[in-house]
């Protein structure tokens, strides 16, 4: 398992390895239970974070760049699925001095073309600079956020933990490497890595408040509650946070199971 998208495509990015393709779109299996991306903690007591989760991709790989990766994320998002544009926000990377790095306004003026600048928001490197892990192929990246507060005032709670406003894409510009020593250097050429969480896309699009009210997870809480003779009644108490764990924790076991792995009490 991988704890996301690009993990399989690494050696393309870093140049070691190649595919016979250099656009690509698909969905990925991704567990985050440990590591650099490790979400278990909030898992239960939000609506949103899940230690399983199926991340949409689209990919270039040397070929188109974030004009396009830009553009065709909105075309999608407001065109093809109808989301209300006047509820979306996108973050861009603000720069990073001790990294002698640049913001990133190339990113901020592609945005302009569909967005006002008050729903254009700089990010600093823990939500704007994307790295799987300690080392490894990196780059600025630009989120973007739907705001499903009733009156639309969701400017203020971008990446701060608000279960109304919430990240449902980023878009990854893969351009850097960062090696051992946590020296970055210029990978050979750019590319595109995006993730987009099914479960969340899910919840926006059947016009829910909570991941856990969508049809991925409500007949695991319907047989939850079977099993225990409860009811699952969406609140943030004790109970309703325990059924949100043990229909996410299933979710992944099942998941991994049907992919080979055996679960233990030992190690991960
Ligand atoms: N790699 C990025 C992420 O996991 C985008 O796919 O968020």
């Amino acid at each position: 398992f991988t704890n996301a998208g690009m993990n399989q495509f690494k050696d393309v990015f870093l140049c070691t390895g190649s595919r016979d393709y250099t656009r690509a779109a698909n969905s990925q299996k991704c567990i985050r239970a440990g590591g650099k991306h490790n979400d278990l903690e909030d898992v239960g007591t939000d609506t949103y974070h899940h230690t399983f989760f199926e991340m949409l991709g689209n990919w270039s790989f040397g070929d188109y760049f974030k004009a396009e990766a830009i553009e065709w994320a909105w075309e999608l998002l407001t065109q093809r699925w109808g989301i209300d544009p006047s509820r979306l926000h996108a973050t861009y990377f603000q720069g990073d001095e001790h990294e002698g790095l640049a913001p990133d306004d190339e990113a901020r003026n592609f945005w302009r073309r569909f967005l006002p600048d008050e729903r254009i928001h700089k990010g600093n490197k823990k939500d704007n600079f994307w790295e799987m892990g300690d080392t490894g192929p990196c780059g600025p990246c630009s989120e973007i956020h739907y705001d499903g507060t009733p009156d639309k005032n969701g400017d203020a709670f971008i990446n701060k933990d608000n279960p109304n406003v919430i990240e449902i894409w980023n878009l990854v510009f893969m351009q850097y490497n960062r090696d051992s020593g946590g020296k970055l250097s210029a990978l050979p050429a750019k590319h595109v890595d995006t993730g987009m969480g099914l479960e969340r896309i899910t919840r926006i699009l059947q016009g829910k408040q909570s991941n856990y009210d969508t049809d991925l997870f409500t007949q695991i809480l319907n047989a939850i509650g079977i099993l225990c003779n409860q009811q699952y009644t969406g609140t943030m108490e004790k109970k309703d946070i325990a059924f949100r764990v043990i229909a996410d924790h299933l979710r992944t076991l099942v998941f991994a199971i049907t992919d080979g792995c055996t679960p233990s009490n030992d190690g991960r």
